[in-house]
């Protein structure tokens, strides 16, 4: 029987509010899959900044300009990564893997999601790449108003795999 991971992220963990990660996707970086599944690479360059909640809130990510296209920015307070496609769809990807609930980190040099667990990846949009895993990341819904993008960390999306319909966009 599978046994949680001593790294394994539960729910009710209290994440470092002040720590987080702002990771880039480069054109170097991207792999062949990921060339053709965002149509393109372009050199992203991302600002670090700060948010005023935390994860199981509402958490505004900042202003759609501030997020370069082909680009992913973790927000560890708020246990999630958005992405932007390089034609400028937002997709907001549940950190923690639908394994055995480790935390799926970035890799920029072949830009796949990574578990530290049991080594399964995903791609820019949360595709499994390979077993164990059931299913691709989850999800949280994204509103935009006003060009401000707030991401809803009380609602989890369970999907069976990526697609378009799930970006949103301005
Ligand atoms: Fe097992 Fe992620 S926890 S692959």
């Amino acid at each position: 029987t599978a046994v949680a991971h001593p790294n394994a992220e539960t729910d009710d963990t209290i994440a470092n509010p002040t720590r987080r990660r702002f990771l880039k996707l480069g054109a170097g970086a991207l792999s062949a899959l990921a060339l053709l599944e965002i149509g393109g690479a372009g050199l992203s360059y991302l600002q670090p900044r700060n948010t005023a909640s935390s994860f199981g809130s509402v958490i505004t990510a900042g202003l759609v300009d501030e997020f370069p296209l082909g680009s992913v920015t973790e927000f560890v307070d708020g246990r999630f990564y958005l992405i932007r496609t390089q034609d400028g769809g937002f997709l907001a990807l549940y950190r923690r893997c639908p394994h055995l609930g480790c935390t799926v980190n970035w890799q920029d040099s072949n830009a796949q999601f990574i578990c530290p667990c049991h080594a399964s990846s995903f791609d820019l949009y949360g595709n499994f790449n390979n077993t164990p895993v059931p299913r691709p990341l989850d999800t949280f819904p994204i509103a935009i108003e006003d060009q401000k993008i707030r991401i809803d960390t009380s609602q989890l999306i369970h999907r069976e795999q990526f697609s378009p319909e799930q970006l949103t966009y301005a």
